[in-house]
C-alpha cells in the first residue's frame, strides 16, 4: 500500500463570481521513504495540493488517502514548512519549535523539548537566535526556523512548500543537504515520506526519487521523471554527469514551454 495516494482528484475554490477549478484529475501515489517533488508554474496548483494533504482543504471530488485512511484534517503524523513564514509571532524562536514537539511527542518533558529545539537551531545555523522572536529575524532565518520546527516533530511525512525560497544560495544548499542526512537517518529505521514543491529544477534533481511536473490551467498531472542518481548525493559531483545535465534540459525545455507536456511522443529536444 502506498504511503500517499492521490486518485482522481479535483479541487475548486468557490467565490462570489462563481466557482474555479485549482486541480484537474490528479492522481499519483507516494511510497513509504520516497522523496517526491512536484515543480510546475506559478498559479498550477501546488500548494493547493499540499494543503489538502495537510488537511486543511477538501478535494471537491477524488481521494486524498495517508495509509490508505482519506485525510478528514491534520494530523501529528505530518511535518508542515509552509510557502510563507509560519512562526507564532508571540513565540520566541526556540518556543515556536518546543511548541510544534509538544503537538507531536506529547511524552516529552518541557526540558527536553527545549533541548531538542536548541538542538536543530544548531543544525540549521541559528544558534545564538532561540531567544528572538521571528519580527526580530531576517525572511531567511525565519524559514530556516520553520525547517528546524518541521524537522524536529520527526513525522512519518514532511510537506514542504518551496521551503528554502528565500533563503540565499550558500545556506539553501546546506539546508538541502541537511533534509537529505536526517531523510536518510540511520539508514536502519523507515525514511520519511516527502512530498516537496519547488520551482527550482537543481533543487528537485538533487533532492528528490521522483519528480511530478504539473501543468497549468487547472493544474494537472504533466510527466513523471524518476531521478536515477545514486546517494548519497553531492553536489559538485553531480552537476558534471551528462546523465544530470541531458535531465536537467529535459526539464528546463518542459518547465519554459507551455505545450511541451502535450508532445505525442513523450520526447523533448531542445
Ligand atoms: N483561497 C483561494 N480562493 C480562490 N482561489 C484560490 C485560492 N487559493 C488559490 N487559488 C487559486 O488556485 C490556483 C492555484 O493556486 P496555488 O496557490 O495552489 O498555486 P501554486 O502552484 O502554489 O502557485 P505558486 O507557485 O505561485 O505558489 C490559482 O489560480 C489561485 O489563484
Ligand atoms: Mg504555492
Amino acid at each position: 500500500m502506498s504511503k500517499i495516494e492521490i486518485k482522481n482528484l479535483y479541487a475548486e475554490y468557490e467565490d462570489k463570481n462563481g466557482s474555479f477549478l485549482a486541480l484537474k484529475d490528479i492522481s499519483f501515489q507516494v511510497k513509504e521513504g520516497e522523496f517526491v517533488s512536484l515543480i510546475g508554474s506559478s498559479g498550477c496548483g501546488k500548494s493547493t495540493l499540499l494543503s489538502i494533504l495537510q488537511g486543511i482543504n477538501f478535494p471537491s471530488s477524488g481521494i486524498a488517502a495517508i495509509d490508505g485512511n482519506p485525510i478528514t484534517g491534520p494530523g501529528t503524523n505530518r511535518g508542515v514548512v509552509f510557502q510563507h513564514y509560519s512562526l507564532f509571532p508571540w513565540m520566541t524562536t526556540r518556543t515556536n519549535i518546543a511548541f510544534g514537539l509538544k503537538q507531536s511527542h506529547q511524552n516529552l518533558s518541557r526540558r527536553q523539548r527545549y533541548e531538542t529545539a536548541d538542538a536543530f537551531l544548531a543544525k540549521v545555523g541559528l544558534s545564538g537566535f532561540g531567544h528572538k522572536y521571528p519580527y526580530q529575524l531576517s525572511g531567511g532565518m525565519q524559514q530556516r526556523a520553520a525547517i528546524a520546527r518541521a524537522l524536529a516533530m520527526n513525522t512519518d511525512i514532511l510537506l514542504m512548500d518551496e521551503p528554502f525560497g528565500a533563503i540565499d544560495a550558500k545556506n539553501r544548499t546546506n539546508m538541502q543537504e541537511l533534509l537529505l542526512a536526517l531523510w536518510e537517518g540511520d539508514g536502519k529505521s523507515l525514511k520519511k515520506t516527502v512530498v516537496f514543491v519547488t520551482h527550482d529544477i537543481d533543487e528537485a534533481i538533487f533532492l528528490s526519487d521522483r519528480i511530478i511536473m504539473l501543468t497549468n490551467s487547472p493544474g494537472q498531472i504533466g510527466k513523471e521523471y524518476d531521478v536515477p542518481f545514486p546517494r548519497p548525493r553531492i553536489h559538485s559531483a553531480m552537476r558534471e554527469a551528462p546523465s544530470y545535465i541531458h535531465l536537467r534540459n529535459m526539464l528546463m525545455a518542459l518547465f519554459y514551454d507551455e505545450n511541451s507536456g502535450k508532445a505525442a511522443d513523450g520526447e523533448y529536444v531542445i
